[in-house]
């Protein structure tokens, strides 16, 4: 019997150490560092993995001149629908490895089997480590798509996946979930760094030798939990986010890497009784349509990747009742929700430090872009002064340090959504009107490069 071999792994980053620590040399984290068993295999067994022409493996490339290589075209499999095709920047390419991640119960299992449904006259093997059949085909129903060229398999040893992957042939393979599967050529129980990877491993060379793209779903790790998908990041094409709020019904989908497209494009799903559902129209959904304009609303004309999103911020100021008073975001950075208080309290005069603060981005959703920051300020202070902004006022501008209003990129893609929208006003910096033809728009522009400005032109 081959000697057991052993290595550690950290938790968190993936890396490899011989003995145990305290603490990762690669990524500084605490006692992340678990031992687990590696038993290398023999060298031959793993050839014969799937590929049937052993000696291919063994030539070595020489180098070719770049004028030389020719480019074979592979057209990418075109896949129903707008949100996942602009997400992954058109089709699913062939041979490409995407990486699904996201918390459990997000709906990542409902996207990728909507996926299958949807390519109907495409070969899809949908691997399951976690459902049986039964609630697999349940949740179709539920789903209400049939398709007549989705297989399921109820599966986690790797190597048999791959002898049914011989026998069905399919076009597109999609595993959930990568945590759950395992191969026998790493003794490490499932889910543990060296078997997520290894797992990876085996996909990978599947998918580049025989030209089928394979989606893996990952979950992502909450603290203490076993190994999470990061370690694979750098090994796949694409890496796909899915993001939002348990209890909200809308989703994000991102790339947060992608060698065939770009990283900035955003999909919304909405999830419904009978699953995911496009959402076509984002910018109207995230605002509500109030009778009357209620203080601590603004709206900000924000921009996720190149979609233009109208988002409703609000934002709650009272006394606070207790010694230290609470600042608290939802779907906001919380470190720059207090730069930007202290920007109102020092170069402003508002006195906020004895005020709760409270923030929160309708819809569940978490913006990252910088623009919204002029309309988390001005509901800051309507709640504030307790007066409210008018529901047919916009904001796309960004707050410095020191209080002047900066520009945003796209702007003119921001007003014209803003314009579409409805609205009749909008504020932008002034350093965003160089080269912007301002005559144009029915909205009326307002540039401004201070905040006293805008406070004195909403609240008089
Ligand atoms: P699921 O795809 O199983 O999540 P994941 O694979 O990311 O863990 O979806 C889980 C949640 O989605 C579940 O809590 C119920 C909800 N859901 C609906 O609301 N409607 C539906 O039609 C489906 C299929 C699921
Ligand atoms: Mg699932």
């Amino acid at each position: 019997m081959a000697k057991t071999k052993t290595t550690y792994f950290c938790q968190s980053c993936g890396a490899q150490a011989a003995k145990w620590a305290g603490k990762c040399n690669s990524c500084g984290e605490w006692n992340t560092l678990v031992e687990e068993i590696v038993q290398k295999e023999t060298k031959n067994d793993r050839l014969q993995l799937f590929s049937t022409n052993k000696n291919e493996r063994h030539q070595s490339n020489k180098p070719v001149l770049l004028q030389e290589i020719g480019l074979t075209e592979y057209p990418r499999i075109q896949v129903p629908g707008q949100e996942l095709p602009r997400v992954l920047g058109g089709g699913v390419v062939p041979g490409s490895l995407v990486l699904f991640g996201g918390e459990p119960g997000i709906g990542k299992s409902t996207l990728m089997l909507q996926l299958a449904l949807r390519l109907k006259n495409l070969r899809v093997l949908y691997v399951s480590g976690e459902e049986s059949e039964q609630q697999i085909k349940m949740r179709a129903e539920r789903i209400g798509m049939t398709t007549e060229s989705c297989f399921i398999l109820q599966e986690t040893n790797t190597q048999n996946i791959f002898t049914q992957i011989e026998k069905v042939q399919p076009q597109l393979v999609i595993i959930d979930s990568i945590q759950t599967i395992h191969t026998s050529y790493i003794e490490s129980s499932p889910g543990s760094v060296s078997q997520v990877r290894e797992c990876a491993a085996e996909f990978l060379r599947f998918a580049k030798e025989t030209n089928v793209p394979v989606f893996m779903i990952g979950h992502i790790t909450k603290e203490g939990s076993l190994a999470g998908p990061k370690v694979l990041e750098h090994m796949v094409d694409t890496v796909l986010q899915f993001e939002g709020d348990r209890n909200h019904i809308y989703r994000l989908l991102r790339a947060t890497k992608n060698r065939f497209g770009s990283t900035n494009e955003m999909g919304i799903y909405e999830m419904n009784g009978d699953g995911l559902k496009e959402v076509l129209n984002p910018s109207e959904i995230l605002i509500t349509n109030r009778k009357d304009a209620t203080s601590g609303v603004a709206i900000a004309a924000t921009l996720e990747g190149n979609r233009p999103l109208l988002i409703e911020t609000q934002a709650l100021v009272s006394s606070a009742a207790y010694g230290t008073p609470q600042r608290s975001s939802t779907g906001f950075d919380l470190r720059r929700l207090s730069m930007l208080l202290a920007v109102l309290e020092k170069r402003c005069g508002f006195r906020l430090g004895a005020k709760d603060v409270f923030i929160n981005i309708a819809g569940g959703i978490k913006v990252e872009d910088p623009g919204i920051d002029l309309a988390l300020v001005c509901g800051v202070l309507s709640s504030n002064e307790d007066l409210p902004i008018a529901q047919n006022i916009c904001f796309a501008a960004e707050v410095g340090l020191t209080g002047e209003i900066r520009p945003v990129s796209r702007i003119e893609q921001r007003i014209s959504e803003a314009q579409k929208l409805g609205f009749e006003k909008i504020y932008i910096s002034s350093y965003n009107l160089k080269g912007l033809d301002t005559r144009h728009y029915k909205i009326e522009i307002i540039a401004v490069t201070k905040m006293e400005e805008v406070f004195s032109s909403l609240f008089g």
